[in-house]
């Protein structure tokens, strides 16, 4: 079984990020790269970071209309990305054009709701009922759009994959057991995420900002 540990490479000059790279890329699966590295450093970035050998995620979080969305799938082929994030507020349409542009191979998930929002952040842009109900609703939404998964918590994935059997699901929040939680609030180890159906495991600063980035990563590594 191929590594599902994709680190979050969430540094914002380049040649730092290289430097992190090499030395866990043997105990890591992936790379992914978020909005900010691809604004930063564009498409030349990208390329420098795949050079290394490793996937590439492009976390994009796409939303836009159908047309536009296809059109930034198409551009990004060159970049051959292996895993590529829209939103699924964007609609069935926006979703099924995203899927039809990609190239062959890359799986693209959808964000459901961003976790930085609550119930009344919710209410103020018109959505009601509950936050784990409008993700489920997205979900199905973006299951019956053709994509191939989602993006949600380690809480979540178990319900989650049993409404969706071959999903595609990326889990980002992790941290190993005994590691700094952080900002993040909902927090899983990798392997209970794992265990629950994760296709992907995004991981940052527990590797990053490690004493040891490599021993960091290769501990994680052991533990799935
Ligand atoms: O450093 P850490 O392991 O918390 O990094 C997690 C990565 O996953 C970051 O790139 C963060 O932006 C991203 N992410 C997240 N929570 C979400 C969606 C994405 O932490 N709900």
């Amino acid at each position: 079984m191929s590594n599902p540990v994709y680190l979050a490479l969430d540094v914002p000059t380049l040649d730092p990020a290289k430097v992190l790279l090499e030395k866990v890329k043997a105990h890591i699966g992936g790379v992914k790269l978020g909005l900010e590295f691809f604004c930063a450093h564009g498409a030349h970035g990208v390329h420098e970071i795949a050079h290394m050998g490793l996937p590439i995620f492009l976390d994009l979080k796409l939303h836009d209309i159908p047309n536009t969305v296809a059109g930034a799938m198409q551009a990004i082929h060159v970049l051959e990305p292996k895993i590529v994030t829209i939103h699924a507020s964007g609609g069935r349409a926006m979703m099924e054009d995203a899927k039809a542009a990609a190239a062959d191979g890359c799986k693209v998930v959808a964000v459901t709701m961003l976790t930085s929002m609550d119930e009344s952040d919710m209410t103020a842009t018109g959505i009601g009922g509950s936050a784990e109900d409008q993700v489920m609703r997205l979900a199905e939404l973006a299951e019956s759009a053709g994509l191939d998964g989602i993006v949600c918590s380690g809480q979540e994935v178990g319900k989650v994959h049993k409404q969706w059997k071959n999903g595609f699901f990326v889990v980002p929040g992790l941290r190993p057991a005994g590691s700094v939680i952080g900002d993040q609030k909902r927090v899983v180890t990798p392997r209970k995420a794992r265990d629950d159906g994760a296709s992907v495991l995004v991981i940052g600063r527990p590797i990053s900002k490690a004493p040891d980035p490599a021993a960091a990563a290769r501990a994680i590594e052991a533990t799935l």
